[in-house]
């Protein structure tokens, strides 16, 4: 049986008992608490909690996906048997719908009359001081014959929450071949960032299987990389080194799929674990065609996920790519200069250059990989606290952005964008003599301060008002692009240029209508600020004035 047909079976199944078909979320969620799509419930994360209601979006209270996944905790153990950072998660869920019975019923029938697998054993949760065992999860076990069941605590049988809070609760694992294969999850609660416990008004379902796991075991194979998943892949890969090849397929194809999603190398979050896969691939595999490899990719995957796109996903890596070998080739012309090679100097060298530990380790054996990381840590605890610093100390910190929750950040997300709004149309309405002087946003509104000489009069504070509305009606994309300084005041980005920026800056673009110079972040598109109104206008300083606004 292939992956394509593995997958149809899992769909159709579910879908001829009630489940409607939801296709996969981007690998960019839309909680800004994540970094990257982590799990197939992610996208459901307001059903379980009752926020929305899956009958009238889905039509079913049960749904079923074939969610793309990346796991960052995972990176150092690619090159084994079973880990991977992108993978495919079939999963089940229900809101409300069903619960514990139909859902272990349902994982026991998928896996062994659908996929002919015999379940080695599974696991259950054990309880603790403050959720009880799972004995009903037992029992249903036992009905259907299966009684070699192990017990776990919160460790091991117990899910979530992914970010900062939301759905969890105890879960049950399918076991095959010694291998965890199925996860199902049965969220009661709300973990909320205390990480006390409150029940769900609704109990929901929220299983999870990885789709290269499963393959093993149907088509009989050894490990991940010899199933039809990878086998092209791997097999284009001309390098000795059994791991390196594994990890060289991993990462290249993760990088296909993150490009794909949004994803662009940078020094930042999700475009710094992009960067790091691709670098890596090119350091491990400095002899491999990369560009077959990667319309390899698309050739494998681009059936099921149509959004594949092998011009862009050629563009973002050889672009990449260039700019990287030549800062390669500079730091090891650099690194030849050096005699004593410390952990310092060596993660100098990483930071200023990409060198990794294990080229560095070339010019000096003794170096340790604890001490590199001991340096990174170090590096790493230094620009935290200047963020803390920045932003007063506690809190969820992102871009130029401070807030107590996700629920605040996504509010004063609304808010910066809808400020950049406000600052072109100033522009457009006063003229270019307005120039920002400052802003401040918090969870209940924008203040934005800029020069201009008078009052403005009422009917100008309306212009400015309903071009903010029209341009959020237009629903404008928001792109991203970083670039030198230079380049981006040669474009005409909007900034604040008597402040301090580093050489390379991101642009924010709203369409045609605004450009600015800005660490985010933003929404992506206009429409998901809702209404803005301007609720005062006044003098802040002489020259100065000052808008207040909201969004509805
Ligand atoms: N959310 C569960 C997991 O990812 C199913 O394992």
């Amino acid at each position: 049986m292939d992956s394509q047909e593995i997958r149809q079976k899992f769909l159709k199944f579910f879908e001829s008992r009630g489940h409607k078909i939801v296709p996969s979320s981007s690998l960019v969620p839309a909680d800004p608490s994540v970094l990257l799509t982590t799990a197939g419930m992610q996208q459901f994360k307001p059903y379980f909690t009752g926020q929305k209601d899956p009958s009238l979006d889905f039509g079913s209270k049960n749904t079923i996906s074939i969610q793309k996944s990346f796991r960052t905790s995972d990176i150092e153990e690619v090159g084994d048997e079973s880990h991977l950072t992108f993978f495919e998660m079939l999963g089940s869920f229900s809101f409300g719908g069903y619960f514990k019975k139909e859902a272990i019923e349902y994982g026991y029938e998928f896996i062994t009359q659908e996929m002919g697998l015999k379940i080695d054993y599974v696991s259950v949760f054990e309880g603790d001081s403050e959720v009880p065992a799972d004995t009903e999860s037992e029992r249903i076990w036992r009905s259907l014959g299966v009684s070699n069941i192990k017990k776990f605590g919160r460790q091991d049988n117990f899910w979530g929450p992914t970010g900062l809070e939301g759905p969890c609760g105890p879960t049950t694992e399918i076991y095959v071949n010694g291998v965890e294969i199925w996860n199902l999850v049965f969220n009661e609660f709300y973990c909320r960032p205390d990480k006390t416990l409150e029940p769900l008004k609704v109990k929901g379902v929220d299983t999870g299987m990885g789709m290269e796991r499963l393959a093993v075991a149907v088509q009989k194979k050894k490990n991940i990389f010899e199933t039809d998943l990878f086998e092209q892949l791997i097999d284009q890969i001309d390098v000795a080194d059994e791991k390196v090849k594994r990890i060289i397929t991993d990462h290249i194809r993760a990088s296909a799929f993150l490009i794909t999603d949004g994803v662009r190398p940078s020094n930042k979050e999700a475009g710094y674990i992009l960067r790091r896969l691709m670098r890596r691939a090119m350091i491990y595999g400095s002899k491999t065609d990369f560009e077959r490899l990667l319309l390899k990719v698309v050739d494998l995957y681009g059936g099921f996920y149509k959004e594949l796109n092998p011009v862009l996903i050629l563009e973002v890596f050889n672009k990449e790519s260039n700019q990287f070998s030549d800062t390669l080739a500079r730091g090891m012309k650099e690194l030849e200069k050096i005699s004593l090679v410390d952990a310092a100097v060596a993660f100098r060298f990483y930071e200023s250059y990409g060198l990794p530990f294990e080229v560095i380790k070339d010019k000096n054996p003794d170096l340790k990989r604890e001490d590199f990381e001991a340096e990174f840590k170090k590096h790493q605890e230094i620009s935290r606290a200047g963020a803390e610093k920045k932003f007063g100390g506690h809190g969820l910190v992102e871009g130029d952005l401070m807030a107590a929750n996700p629920e605040e950040l996504k509010i004063k997300t609304r808010l910066h964008t809808a400020t950049h709004l406000l600052n072109a149309s100033l522009h457009k309405v006063l003229g270019d003599v307005v120039s920002q002087r400052g802003s401040d946003i918090t969870a209940e509104r924008t203040r934005f301060d800029f020069a201009f000489e008078r009052k403005m009069t009422p009917q100008e504070i309306k212009q400015v008002e309903d071009l903010v509305n029209n341009k959020i009606k237009e629903n404008l994309p928001v792109k991203t692009e970083e670039m030198a300084l230079e380049e981006a005041k040669a474009i005409g980005a909007a900034g604040v240029f008597d402040s301090k920026y580093s050489e390379r800056v991101k642009v924010y673009s709203i369409g045609d209508f605004s450009k600015e110079i800005c660490g985010g972040p933003h929404v992506s598109n206009t429409g998901e600020i809702g209404k803005f109104r301007i609720i005062k206008e006044e003098a802040s300083s002489a020259g100065v004035r000052r808008i207040r606004a909201i969004v509805e």
